[in-house]
């Protein structure tokens, strides 16, 4: 058995949503009945009476099952901007509740869900919640992408630390190198394999056409299923 899991990341436009909708593929082209939810999408446009949103379209062309934009994410929000701030605007109030729920839907179809958390780990999402609650509410382990840059390491320690504080595990993390220079990478990645005290499940180069088959290409499945087994 997989679990599914929760997919964060040391700061915005790390590659989150790249990684979680690459584990989507490889699960799915593995036989895991597979989808790819977002509890909060901001920036979407309304287009014929449809919300289009990229993040969630990217994790939607990946899943084993097609459904509509509103279930894959129960919050979908025009504002381009932190969850919370994008709700206010829009005048609604998140609710753990409704994510959970919208988690229990999709479950009852697919065996795994990956969750592509919006912006950064400690992000308040409702009055009374971030996303590490979102992550505890859910029970599920959390892999983390670790952009790598100079001031990666500690970004990456101090959210590894954050999240073990919040009661959540650390399954995994992924490096994506972007545009690092090559031997500094490898030390910042050295560095962080000895210290995250979890297993890299990927490292992943700067890519001309950066999509979820190509990455999800980069995730030797051994180290995925060690990681994700129930
Ligand atoms: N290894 C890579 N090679 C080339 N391009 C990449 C790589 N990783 C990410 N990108 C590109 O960088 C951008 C940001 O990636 P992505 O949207 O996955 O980040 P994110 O962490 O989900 O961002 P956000 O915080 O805005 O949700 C995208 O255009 C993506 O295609
Ligand atoms: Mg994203």
């Amino acid at each position: 058995m997989i679990r599914s899991c929760f997919v964060t990341g040391t700061d915005v436009a790390v590659g989150k949503t790249l990684v979680a909708s690459a584990l989507v593929n490889r699960l799915r082209n593995h036989g895991v009945h597979t989808v790819g939810m977002k509890p909060v999408a901001t920036g979407a446009t309304l287009e014929q009476g449809r919300w289009r949103q990229s993040d969630l379209e990217q994790l939607a062309k990946e899943g084993s099952f097609a459904f509509p934009g509103r279930v894959l994410s129960p919050y979908i929000f025009a504002q381009e901007s932190a969850p919370q701030e994008a709700a206010q605007m829009a005048g609604v109030q998140m609710r753990i509740e409704e994510m959970v729920d919208a988690f229990d839907v999709l479950a009852t179809w697919a065996d795994v869900i990956v969750v592509d958390a919006d912006r950064d780990f400690l992000d308040p999402l409702g009055a009374d919640f971030d996303t590490a609650d979102l992550a505890r509410a859910l029970d599920l382990p959390v892999i983390l992408v670790v952009g790598i840059t100079s001031g990666c390491i500690e970004r990456a320690l101090l959210t590894a630390q954050a999240l073990r504080a919040r009661g959540l595990e650390l399954a995994g993390w992924v490096a994506n190198i972007m545009d690092a220079d090559p031997t500094q990478a490898q030390q910042h990645m050295d560095a962080l394999g000895q210290q995250l005290q979890a297993p890299c499940l990927a490292r992943i180069p700067r890519l001309d056409s950066p999509q979820a088959a190509a990455v999800a290409a980069q995730f030797p499945f051994d180290a995925l299923l060690a990681a994700l087994r129930r």
